[in-house]
């Protein structure tokens, strides 16, 4: 069994540490922030991440928590980097985070494998081997060992991943590092640094493609009455296309997704190629989030003093983050537009995330006298939501599900009117038309 360091414990340093902790290994974790690591120490997980809590406190002896970089160095083999490589206004991958553990490393004569799980460009680990070189580091080994675990269900794809990849210059470095995952039953890619750097932005760019394009073939749908749901089902039995990552919605969101593409786009361009497909992913995905405000204003005319309720603000169901989520673009739209917003999740904080929203603290609370509830994510809370008590909750019955979440059959039977995403709108569904309206329709 090995010791290791983890340098950041945001969702992947922690879930690394931890996974690596219970397959045997010794693990210190370190960060920045005194506080994150004070409440880690006192066995508090400062994320949300169904399984973590269990997996620290299990591996507790295994585990240690740090500020300190000599104390995550001190006696580990390998050291693994995942910090934050967020994107910088232009779009490229800040990487000052990672740098900034390069440049923190000691001089020292014993050998260490630098491990990168952070996403970052192609040719970064060229960059870094040679800073390392410069500072005469050369017993420091350099390896790019992406993570390909998605929030939520990270724990679960740690263990039980597609695939490993292992780019290394060096080939003992690398088997240093296939070594630590003994005990996971997955294929090994072994790869040069600059291939497994691009299996990772070159995998998400592709999940991404993927939602953007079933996405326009949803609002095509709309338009020519099929239903997305069905044409995906009938899709992904091709065994050459898969039933994975076809669900049409407001688009897709997270901390990986938008950054990895627009990283990937800016690393073509910066290199000289204009990666054309990847601007309409990303445009495709703008424009998806903001559909919802038309289908609103189809139903309920002008926005200006009508009341919106925002079901659910985290990117995704099972996690609290909420970086480019959907839910921020909608509430600033709406709130643009003159909306009232209520907003509910069960677990992000509302009155913190959208302080110019009403946080409700339930959903009941969320919908009452509102002109529409949407369905921002996909939350299991969600799933009865077309009840009778909802709809009497309601100034009007209406429902914009933007995850496809409920039945269209089961919620017009309750008397609401509901649009999801490529979903055909029937006869009746359009609200009748109030005196307000009409006047609205023809100022
Ligand atoms: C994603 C990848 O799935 C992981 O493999 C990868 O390791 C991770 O990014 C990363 O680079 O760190 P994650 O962002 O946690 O994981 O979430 P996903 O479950 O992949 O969802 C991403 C977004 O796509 C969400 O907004 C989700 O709602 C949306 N999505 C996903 C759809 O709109 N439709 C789908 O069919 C699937």
């Amino acid at each position: 069994m090995a010791r290791i360091g983890v340098f950041g414990a945001g969702y992947v340093g922690l879930v690394t540490g931890a996974c690596f902790a219970e397959l045997g290994h010794d693990v210190v974790v370190r960060d920045v922030l005194e506080e994150k690591i004070e409440q880690l120490r006192a066995g508090q997980v400062p994320i949300y991440e169904p399984g973590l809590d269990e997996l620290l406190a299990k591996n507790a002896e295994r585990l240690a928590f740090t500020t300190s970089v000599a104390e995550a160095i001190d006696g580990a083999e390998v050291v693994f980097v995942a910090v934050g490589t967020p994107p910088t206004y232009s779009g490229d991958a800040d990487l000052s985070a990672v740098w900034t553990v390069v440049d923190e490393l000691p001089q020292g004569e014993r050998d260490l494998v630098l491990v990168m799980k952070s996403t970052v460009p192609v040719g970064t680990g060229e960059k870094i081997r040679n800073a390392l070189d410069q500072r005469g580091l050369t017993n420091v080994g350099y390896v790019s060992n992406p993570e390909f675990t998605a929030e939520g269900r990270a724990v679960h794809d740690f263990a039980h991943p597609d695939r490993i990849v292992i780019g290394a210059f060096d080939e003992a470095d690398g088997d240093k590092v296939e070594a630590l995952h003994a005990g996971i039953d997955a294929p090994i890619v072994r790869a040069d640094v600059n291939s497994a750097e691009m299996i990772k932005l070159a995998s998400n760019a592709f999940l991404s493609t993927r939602i953007s394009f079933v996405n326009e073939i949803a609002n095509v749908c709309e338009l020519v009455g099929a239903d997305v749901q069905k044409v995906a089902e009938g899709m992904g039995l091709d065994h050459r296309l898969g039933p994975h990552f076809l669900r049409a919605g407001i688009g897709f969101g997270g901390s990986c997704f938008p950054k990895d593409v627009s990283a990937l786009k800016q690393l073509a361009g910066n290199s000289g190629y204009h990666f054309q497909l990847l601007s309409a992913v990303i445009e495709v995905n703008e424009l998806q989030k903001r559909r919802v405000i038309s289908k609103l204003q189809r139903h309920l005319g002008r926005l200006r003093g009508k009341r919106i309720a925002l079901l659910g603000l985290a990117f995704k169901a099972g996690t609290d983050d909420t970086r480019e989520a959907p839910s921020l673009v909608l509430a600033s739209r709406l709130i643009a537009e003159g909306a009232a917003v209520s907003a509910w999740d069960p677990i992000v904080d509302a009155a913190r995330l959208l302080p110019q929203a009403e946080a409700a603290e339930s959903i009941e609370d969320a919908v009452r006298d509102a002109d529409a509830a949407v369905i921002v994510t996909e939350w299991d809370q969600l799933r009865d939501l077309a009840r009778p008590e909802i709809r009497d909750l309601m100034a009007r019955p209406l429902i914009v599900d933007g995850r496809n979440l409920l039945d269209p059959a089961q919620a017009r039977a309750v008397g609401f009117a509901y649009e999801g995403i490529g979903r055909p709108v029937s006869f009746g569904d359009v609200l009748p038309e109030t005196p307000e309206r009409q006047h609205e329709l023809e100022a």
